[in-house]
């Protein structure tokens, strides 16, 4: 299957934005630039509109979600809009137990710890269409207004997922997970070959109702060694991203402390290098061999320094990805909630002044 035909990509909407073309190794005038958790706690907009409802509930509710959106692309004139859902989503669009409890994250009913945990889960069967609606419906909405910008679908790679799955909770070095990796490799594979099926769907799911990029976020990707990512991880990566290779959309794939793994993270089937504030960008790009688009990696932490500082260090990010074969311009990891949002903007601006 190929996308519609009134898809933004296909109807020109969004086939020449700053974006997609820089996303397909190209420069554009000026660096494009969005930011991941742009859409959240640091707009006083959102807090508003997220007023008495449930993170995860909030995804499901297509108006909302949409609105949510569409917020920074209206106060902040990114170059893009980041889909408001959560990488847990499709988990509970599945029934597993999972809800997002505020400060802390992703947190499970019952955590998944054996061969016979991970069978129930898979006895789920795939995501339908009809589960699928609210996704469907708040991307449709959302594309109808952004016009010429382009929106950005997401899902979390099958190693986040099951590092949450399996801890229960959020964890620093995701013991548990590594441990199940090892210690059971064939429940292992089943969970992420499960984990990679769900994804997969949901990345579909978005694409075909009007996203014309996608992001894998494998945030915790970096706690693994190299051997152990290619080995144990890097196989359901590949099988979520199958998902959507049909569909010629570009993919960015995305982990934090992951210089270890950035030609890894490429090789899965990712178009787009996501570089976090660890790595200088023309570090990465040689380590990338000069021939892949990076996003990245303004250090979030600078967001609230002087501007001073925080103008010299955007400057010098998109200098040193001025060798890459195209860079759209992104923090290294997302939006700090104490965030100043006129600080995003005057760092939107700036970035617009300066050549590609
Ligand atoms: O603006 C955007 O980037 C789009 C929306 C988005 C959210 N989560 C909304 C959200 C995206 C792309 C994500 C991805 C996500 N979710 C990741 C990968 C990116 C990353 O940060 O590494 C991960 C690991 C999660 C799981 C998750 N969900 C965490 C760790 C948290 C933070 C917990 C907290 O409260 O600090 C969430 C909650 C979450 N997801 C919020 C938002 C806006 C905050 C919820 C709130 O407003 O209370």
């Amino acid at each position: 299957m190929t996308l519609p035909a009134d898809h933004p990509l296909l109807d020109g909407r969004t086939t020449h934005s700053a974006v997609v073309r820089a996303f397909s190794a190209d420069r554009p005038d000026t660096p494009p630039v969005w930011f991941m958790r742009q859409a959240g706690r640091s707009l006083p907009e959102y807090r508003a509109a997220r007023e008495g409802v449930g993170m995860l509930e909030s995804c499901l509710l297509p108006e909302l979600a949409s609105e949510i959106t569409l917020q920074p692309v209206r106060r902040h004139r990114v170059d893009a809009g980041i889909f408001f859902s959560d990488i847990v989503v499709p988990l509970r669009l599945a029934g597993v137990d999972v809800d997002i409890a505020p400060g802390v994250g992703p947190v499970l009913g019952a955590p998944v710890r054996t061969a016979a945990d991970v069978d129930r889960l898979a006895a789920s069967g795939p995501l339908t269409a009809e589960t699928l609606a609210p996704i469907t419906r708040a991307v449709g909405l959302t594309v109808a207004q952004l016009g010429s910008t382009p929106l950005l679908g997401f899902a979390g790679a099958p190693f986040t997922l099951a590092a949450y799955l399996v801890e229960g909770r959020p964890s620093r070095d995701h013991l548990a997970a590594r441990t199940l990796m090892h210690a059971d490799p064939g429940a292992w594979r089943a969970l992420t070959e499960w984990a990679a099926d769900l994804t997969g769907s949901f990345l579909r799911a978005q694409v075909l109702a009007g996203a014309s990029a996608v992001q894998l976020f494998d945030s915790w990707a970096g706690s693994l060694s190299r051997t152990d990512y290619v080995t144990h991880c890097a196989p359901s990566s590949a099988r979520a991203l199958s998902h959507v290779a049909d569909l010629g959309v570009k993919v960015v794939h995305f982990g934090t402390g992951t210089e270890h793994l950035l030609t890894a993270l490429r090789d899965v089937g990712a178009d787009v290098v996501g570089v976090d504030y660890r790595t200088p960008l023309d570090e990465a790009n040689r380590l990338l061999g000069g021939r892949t688009p990076l996003q990245g990696n303004i250090d979030p932490a600078l967001l609230a320094a002087p501007w001073p500082v925080l103008e010299a260090h955007v400057r010098d990010v998109v200098r040193r990805g001025a060798d890459a074969p195209g860079h759209v311009v992104n923090l290294g990891h997302g939006v700090p909630p104490t965030t100043d949002p006129d600080v995003l903007t005057r760092v939107v601006e700036l970035v617009h002044t300066l050549g590609s």
